[in-house]
């Protein structure tokens, strides 16, 4: 007897700019049959993730912040959509609680730098990389978390670290920085489907 193919995983990427991370997991999972990237969300119409969603023919959305901030008027549209797992990758608007409880352990996101450290609100992108240069920290790294109700402050699933040289500033850092994300959040997020699909 053939075994029945079983469907795919489906993923929705929520970012709000460039997308270079985005792009990395599409790559990741491009040909592989059990995983979909369904669905790329941003709260911003010009972000420039929505021209990597046209030029991959993966559907698009644009938010709406007052139907957002609602709390989960977005739910059946990820429903409908099947979403298993939301990936926030550069998403800058706080997710509603109502939301985040809909994806209990199945929303993540990434932070530049080594959480507890140089996270919380407003900070985020260079700014992240500025207050590290300015704490004369020796490294830094990247966090992959769950998300929760607090900004940058659920369970940390895993952390990747680089050294800070007194050369660097903010750019040399976010090179560093970029390279540990693109290198562990698409396996780290192929992990966490591995246990989404032996749940369900
Ligand atoms: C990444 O550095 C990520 O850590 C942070 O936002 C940035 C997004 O960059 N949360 P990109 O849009 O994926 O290039």
């Amino acid at each position: 007897m053939t075994k029945e193919k079983s469907k795919p995983v489906r993923i929705a990427i929520f970012a709000s700019g460039r997308g270079s991370n985005a792009q990395k997991i599409i790559d990741h999972f491009r040909g592989n049959e059990e995983v979909r990237v369904a669905l790329i969300v941003s709260n911003k119409s010009e972000a420039g993730v929505l021209d990597i969603a046209r030029k991959e023919t993966i559907p698009g959305l644009v938010l709406n912040k007052e139907t957002f901030f609602q709390g989960n008027a977005y739910l059946p549209l990820l429903r409908e959509k099947g979403i298993d797992l939301i990936v926030l990758a550069g998403f800058l608007w706080k997710v509603p609680p109502s939301l985040i409880k809909a994806y209990p352990h199945r929303m993540v996101n990434i932070h530049p730098a080594l959480l507890p450290k140089f996270g919380g609100k407003g900070l985020y992108g260079a700014r992240v990389h500025e207050a590290v240069l300015e704490a004369k920290e020796k490294e830094s790294g990247i966090t992959i978390h769950y998300v929760d109700e607090v900004y940058d402050h659920g369970q940390i699933i895993v952390q990747a670290r680089c050294p800070v040289s007194s050369n660097d500033n903010p750019d040399s850092l976010a090179e560093k920085i970029h390279l540990l994300e693109y290198t562990w959040y698409p396996k780290t997020i192929e992990k966490l489907l591995q246990n989404i699909v032996k749940r369900s």
